[in-house]
């Protein structure tokens, strides 16, 4: 234990998906250390520090239960970021990283302006020594920005001695719906960096909970390039899935049956290979796009275009299934009810970035469907700026931008959801969607109707035999 820094102190600048579990988890370990979780989005801090757990700004399981034995004991939600930076002897930047919207590099690589004004507050604020840690996934060579940054505000005291800074990567697997168990058990942690005493000090955090084999040491450029790479590998197998749906629906194999087959080929695997409307969720996207820019920047053309052709067909399922329903309903939904049952990206988070409900809502509204959106944990508010939120407004089409935003109701009843609908699609794979009363549903809806099971959790039999018409994700069997 001499020869690592003594960390009394840690600051989390970004109180988000990855930051306020992370620091949860951390403090929940690590008691002797004190944990202030930053952020400018005062209502964001309000939420984290609310009495009613309930109302949490992230809803994973268990979170609750950590917060409600840290929270104010060695962990504290603030907006105080000078403060905590200045006192902090170890720093995570876990802020947000979109995709740039506009200038250089748009829509391709991710905007870094909040990375940068973070590593400026903390060159000015930090005191001593400050270990400081990215933890957003961030394009390879990251970390250079962030040292040339903070090191030239070290150069300039140098003569004080007053700060010194090293800067490790330390990226998060953790997946949304599972973060808490993720982070408690991590199939590994890595951590990247060039100063050994900084990375064992980081390690000997971790090695409160996780096993010192799972611990992966590197340079900061394999750590930033193996984030990327390992959200580049399980979205391609779930594109490589996606396409192989299409195939078994032209040619009478079924897609569930294909994939149990392949994946029980140990040396494939059965993860990550369950078809569905396309991956959603902030990452996935962001970081092959981030893939795809380093490899254009580095000439390597061919390489870019494999690793897009991922993105492309992401996009390619996503708008197939809309044109299979519009298809299905003879090709006018113009002022038909369309229920869609489940607006996160996923089953277990509140989280919509990038949800393949957006797509398919905005497309269907686009067609002039009215919808009747469920979700049992995402609020109307979110969906409302999911979906208006880079709407493209043409001038021509303004008028039809108010009608869309008039034309979808959000339903806490299911069952009012279904009411007067013509179809009803099934996005996100929740429990309570494998659990519904068929037969009510079939007396609610409008003949003929329709149900599209874009993550196939239904039983076929179970509501074709209430007259309503099912399509299944990559079910080929109507071809026999
Ligand atoms: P998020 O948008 O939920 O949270 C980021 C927070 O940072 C926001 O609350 C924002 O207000 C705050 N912030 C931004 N700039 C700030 C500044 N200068 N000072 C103070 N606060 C600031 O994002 P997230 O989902 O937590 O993702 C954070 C990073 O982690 C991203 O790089 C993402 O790619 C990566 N990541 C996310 C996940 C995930 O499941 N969401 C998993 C692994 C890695
Ligand atoms: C993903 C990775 O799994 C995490 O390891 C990573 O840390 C994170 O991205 C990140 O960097 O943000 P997350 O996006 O939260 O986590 O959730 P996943 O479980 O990976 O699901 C992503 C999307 O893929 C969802 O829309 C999900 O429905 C879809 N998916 C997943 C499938 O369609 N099929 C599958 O077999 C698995």
């Amino acid at each position: 234990m001499e020869n690592l820094y003594q960390i009394k102190r840690i600051c989390c600048v970004g109180a988000g998906y990855v930051g306020g579990p992370t620091m949860a988890v951390i403090a929940d370990n690590c008691p002797e250390i004190e944990i202030n979780v930053v952020d400018r989005n005062v209502e964001r801090i309000k939420s984290w520090n609310s009495k009613d757990l309930s109302k949490l700004p992230v809803f994973e399981k268990g979170l609750s239960e950590i917060i409600s034995r840290t929270r104010d004991k060695n962990l504290f939600f603030n907006t105080q970021i000078d403060f905590a930076i200045e006192n902090a002897d170890m720093i995570f930047i876990s802020v947000n990283t979109p995709i740039k919207s506009i200038g250089l590099g748009a829509g391709q690589t991710s905007d870094l302006k909040w990375v940068e004004s973070c590593a400026r507050q903390i060159s000015i604020k930090a005191k001593g020594h400050t270990i400081v840690v990215e933890k957003s996934t961030l394009p390879v060579r990251t970390a250079k920005t962030i040292k040339d940054i903070l090191f030239a505000s070290e150069d300039q005291l140098a003569v004080n001695n007053k700060k010194t800074f090293s800067v490790l990567s330390n990226p998060e697997f953790l997946a949304e719906g599972s973060a808490i168990s993720d982070l408690e058990e991590p199939d590994r942690i890595l951590i990247g960096g060039e100063d050994s005493k900084s990375i064992d000090t980081l390690a000997a955090i971790y090695c409160k909970w996780v096993p010192l084999e799972k611990i992966i040491k590197t340079n900061l450029w394999s750590s930033e390039l193996s984030k990327l790479t390992s959200n580049a590998f399980l979205a391609q197998r779930i594109s490589s899935i996606n396409s192989i749906s299409a195939i078994c629906e032209a040619s009478g194999a079924d897609v569930y049956e294909v994939a149990n087959a392949v994946g029980k080929d140990s040396r494939i695997g059965a993860k990550f290979l369950k078809p569905g409307p396309g991956f959603g969720g902030s990452c996935f996207k962001k970081d092959i796009l981030n893939l795809v820019y380093l490899c254009n920047f580095f000439g390597l053309k061919e390489v870019a275009n494999f690793w897009e052709s991922i993105v492309n067909i992401n996009q390619w399922q996503q708008d197939r299934i809309y044109k299979k329903i519009v298809e299905s309903l003879f090709g006018n939904i113009s002022g038909k009810k369309i229920a869609i049952l489940g607006f996160a990206f996923k089953a277990g988070t509140n989280d919509t970035r990038e949800s393949p409900a957006i797509t398919i809502s905005r497309n269907l509204l686009i067609e002039g469907a009215e919808l009747a959106i469920h979700d049992p944990k995402v609020q109307s508010e979110q969906i409302a700026s999911s979906l208006e939120y880079g709407y493209e407004i043409k001038e021509s089409d303004s008028q039809d931008l108010i009608t869309n935003e008039r034309r979808w109701r959000f339903y806490k009843d299911i069952y009012k959801a279904a009411e007067d609908s013509h179809a009803l699609i099934i996005i996100t794979e929740w429990n309570e969607y494998r659990e519904l009363d068929w037969e009510k549903i079939s007396k609610k809806m409008y003949k003929p109707s329709w149900v599209f099971d874009t993550r196939g959790i239904l039983d076929k039999s179970n509501i074709q035999k209430y007259g309503i018409k099912i399509w299944q994700l990559g079910d080929g069997s109507g071809n026999d």
